[in-house]
């Protein structure tokens, strides 16, 4: 381990005139090539994502694009009405790269705050409608994407954050896809276990560098699974975690999950039937963002 990184300096110059001189720097993730990091002053806080130079220089090159393409989703995302428009604050180069800074959603990962419902003491009258609040304000903010004719494409625990008060927004913008799109780095998939079948298939009879145009049925299958796996703590799909990503997604593409009666900490039938049917094997067969609104 070296040094804790420090954001490009760049970035944090700029992002003063939003939130005042910091008086806290925290770096919040250091993977697969990009940073984050919390900026908090007296003004506000954000979250700042910045490429990671240091990865090998190819990898490096396409996290900088894909931080340039963040950055252009977010801007044609709040054009289509699907995004609030204070949520992106800034973008910009830096020596290393790229880095973009979106306001600070002050959430825990949907995987930490349903710790307590994944466990038998969940099995409580006030857990139920604050476990269906979390899930309506999570396809609540999938539908405002589709309705635009967005995908997210890459719905999954780390990208979902709780509030206090048990609404779920939505973060990480990188791999939408959107109407009109002419990008430079082609859709592949993201998380492996929260994969649609679809994309699971196509990932798998495509070559590599053939973008993959997800559609929202996609996102509906990955919030299924989110919430399967959050809640269970099993992933919908089962198959050893020694497997090659390819074998994987040759069982997520067969589009046999788990029965969500066998792995759940306590029954809930309304909340496991409203799950299973977003993981309907058939993308045609799945609920609509706008229908599981009302549904639970
Ligand atoms: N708007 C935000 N508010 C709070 N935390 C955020 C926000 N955006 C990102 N984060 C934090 O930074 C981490 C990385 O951001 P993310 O956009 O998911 O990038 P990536 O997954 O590509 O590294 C997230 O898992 C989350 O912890
Ligand atoms: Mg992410």
């Amino acid at each position: 381990m070296g040094p804790t990184p420090a954001p490009p300096g760049e970035a944090v110059a700029l992002l003063t005139a939003h939130t005042g001189e910091p008086t806290a720097i925290q770096l919040l993730s250091d993977r697969r090539g990009s940073r984050a990091w919390k900026i908090q002053g007296p003004k506000g806080a954000v979250a700042l994502k910045a490429n990671n130079p240091d990865s090998d220089s190819d990898h490096a090159r396409d996290k900088a694009a894909e931080m340039a393409q963040e950055d252009n989703h977010l801007l044609r995302l709040t054009t289509a009405g699907a995004l609030d428009p204070d949520y992106r604050v800034s973008a910009g180069t830096w020596d290393g790269g790229r880095w973009l800074a979106v306001n600070w959603i002050a959430g825990a990962p949907l995987w930490r705050t349903l710790a307590l419902a994944r466990g038998p003491e969940g099995d409580r009258t006030s857990v139920r409608p604050w476990l269906t609040g979390i899930a309506r304000t999570f396809t609540e903010r999938l539908a405002r994407l589709h309705a635009a004719d967005w995908t997210h494409a890459d719905v999954q625990p780390t990208n979902t954050l709780v509030t206090n008060d048990g609404h779920a927004q939505i973060i990480d913008y990188a791999l939408a896809c959107g109407p009109g799109d002419n990008r430079h780095l082609p859709y592949r998939g993201a998380l492996t276990h929260t994969t649609a079948p679809e994309i699971a298939t196509a990932i798998l009879n495509t070559p590599t560098d053939t973008h993959i145009p997800a559609q929202p049925a996609a996102d509906i299958w990955s919030l299924g699974a989110t919430l399967f796996w959050c809640w269970t703590g099993h992933r919908p799909v089962p198959y050893d975690d020694d497997l090659d990503r390819p074998d994987k997604l040759a069982a997520i593409a067969k589009g046999t999950t788990t029965t969500l009666r066998d792995v759940r900490p306590w029954p809930f039938p309304e909340f496991e039937n409203t799950i299973t049917a977003c993981l309907a094997p058939d993308p045609a067969d799945r609920p609509t963002a706008k229908e599981l609104t009302a549904a639970w």
